[in-house]
């Protein structure tokens, strides 16, 4: 984002309180497949704390607990689709955190189901109906409702249609023409390309189906048309933000955000240390600090038995928590477990469910390597806890990584992450200085079975031969803060530019 833009501002700008609609997929408690859903729930939260007016809209998923969670039914709301439809949802509300409210849409047709995206069989195949009826519900309840955002915040290809309706539908009449928009880019690698037969449903012209805006080989890609109205774009690491105009990082989109490079920014991700912190964490058997990390030894025994590994202190544990897919580069972990378990004393324990084949290795590798492997495959937050806390090293091998909230995590409890260096890893971890003891981590570049394997070994090797080094990385990990304020204060740079840009709009 150039400089001129947080200079320039209109009415909105200076200190104003803002109003800001989240339309998002996922948001933790509620629904969460990964890290997009803990950005929901904590960039609102840390907004609100800056004096500004925040609201959600996503779904009201089958699976999400309306007891536990004091959803309560809220009106309905029609919402009218391009082909002429009037899908009628219901409208129910919760407070997330009892602070921010959420307005969780029901539409028993697209998300009355079990899964979010998908089930055991596969991506359903009604997915841009379903999240262009949530776009498009997201604007009808601020409408009936009268709240008028100065912003509404997409994210991911499943809200890019947010900032496409805001520009395209009813401008003129609507009382939200003076909404700005900001697309948050999460996950590149994720666009939802789907058949053009989609367009009508949409209800944008087919004026706009055009190569700069939705065409795709044929095909319509939500994404490009979010970045194409968005008035301005954001993805979530400054070198993420540098990738992304490069033909691999832009995963074909580069072209466009060049078109765009003026409305850009990389903002890294923060950590809702509410919830994520030794020293007041209720999901892990025994709390810690910096100062005292005796819990943090009766965690790592705890790991060990609840895997069946053998609890010995003498032995380095990596973990991993993430999805099985093949952005995270696990399959280099896959190949070179053999190596690490034949060559090295160390111990490997993995929570992760997605790809089959990865799924069936890891549930396998505990038989394999007894005492050695452990591994639970599935979704399993209170376990994902459990790992950051016991572990001493976390692995993320990533391919591409646009930030990675995991490697935040382990620095807070002390566990040492071992990553490759792209997107938001590069930005968060300080690789080790074997001359000082300086870095809170291991980091390598190349995307190879090698790299990832002597990495590792780089890893046993300090823990085994630098025990001073290792307190010392350890210190310095959990001395890293990476709070949600700093980035939240930059989002709302990124809002002003919004508003700026919005009213350059023809
Ligand atoms: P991504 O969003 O690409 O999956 P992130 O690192 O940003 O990657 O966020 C992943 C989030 O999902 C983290 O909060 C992580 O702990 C959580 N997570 C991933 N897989 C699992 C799992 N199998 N069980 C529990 N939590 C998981
Ligand atoms: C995506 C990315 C991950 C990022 C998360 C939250 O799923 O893969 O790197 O941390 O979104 O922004």
């Amino acid at each position: 984002m150039p400089a001129k833009s947080s200079a320039v501002h209109d009415s909105k700008g200076g200190e104003s309180p803002l109003k800001i609609l989240f339309v998002v997929s996922e948001c933790a408690p509620y629904a969460k497949t990964g890290g997009l859903a803990d950005v929901a729930a904590a960039l609102p939260a840390a907004l609100q704390k800056l004096g500004h007016d925040v609201r959600i809209v996503m779904p009201l998923y089958d699976c999400i607990d309306r007891n536990r969670h004091g959803i309560r039914p809220d009106g309905a709301a029609c919402v009218h689709m391009g082909n002429g439809e009037e899908q009628w949802v219901g409208v129910h509300n919760s407070l997330l955190g009892g602070k921010t409210p959420v307005w969780l849409v029901e539409c028993h047709r697209f998300f009355g189901r079990p899964g979010i995206y998908d089930e055991l069989w596969g991506e359903y195949g009604d997915n841009a109906f379903r999240y262009a009826l949530l776009s498009k519900a997201a604007l009808q309840i601020c409408k009936d409702r009268k709240f008028i955002p100065d912003v509404m915040h997409a994210h991911d290809w499943q809200s890019a249609l947010v900032p496409v309706f805001l520009k395209t539908w009813d401008r003129i009449l609507s009382p939200l023409s003076d909404t700005a928009s900001v697309l948050t880019i999460h996950n590149i690698g994720h666009q939802g390309v789907y058949h053009s037969s989609v367009f009508p449903y949409i209800g944008v012209g087919d004026e706009h189906f055009t190569q700069v805006k939705f065409e795709d080989h044929g095909k319509i890609n939500l994404l490009k048309g979010g970045i194409f109205f968005a008035d301005a774009i954001t993805t979530v690491s400054p070198t993420h933000a540098r990738e992304i105009f490069e033909p691999i990082g832009g995963h074909g989109l580069a072209p466009r955000l060049q078109a765009r490079r003026d409305d850009v920014t990389g903002i890294l991700n923060g950590v809702c240390y509410d919830r994520w912190n030794p020293e007041t964490d209720s999901l892990i058997p025994v709390k810690y600090s910096a100062k005292n990390l005796a819990g943090k030894w009766v965690c790592k025994m705890a790991l060990q038995e609840r895997f069946g590994l053998e609890t010995r202190l003498d032995t380095p544990i990596f973990g991993v928590v993430s999805r099985l897919a093949p952005q995270k580069g696990l399959h280099l972990l896959k190949e070179v477990l053999p190596r690490i378990m034949d060559q090295m004393n160390a111990q490997v324990v993995v929570l992760g469910s997605g790809d089959s084949g990865m799924e069936d290795f890891f549930r396998w590798a505990p038989s394999a390597y007894p005492g050695r492997v452990g591994s639970f495959i599935g979704f399993w937050e209170d376990l994902s806890h459990l790992i950051e806390a016991g572990s001493d090293f976390f692995v993320m091998p990533s391919l591409y990584e646009p930030c990675g909230l995991n490697q935040m995590y382990s620095m807070k409890y002390g566990t040492l992450p071992v990553v490759r260096a792209t997107g938001g890893l590069n930005d968060s971890v300080q690789n080790y200085d074997e001359a000082t003891g300086a870095g809170t981590g291991f980091k390598f570049w190349d995307p190879t079975p090698d790299a990832l394997y002597y990495t590792i070994g780089w890893a046993v090797s300090t823990w085994h031969d630098r025990p001073q080094h290792m307190s010392q990385l350890r210190q310095q990990a959990m001395a890293q803060d990476y709070s949600w304020r700093d980035s939240a204060q930059r989002y709302l740079d990124v809002y002003r530019h919004a508003i700026w840009r919005h009213s350059q709009w023809r």
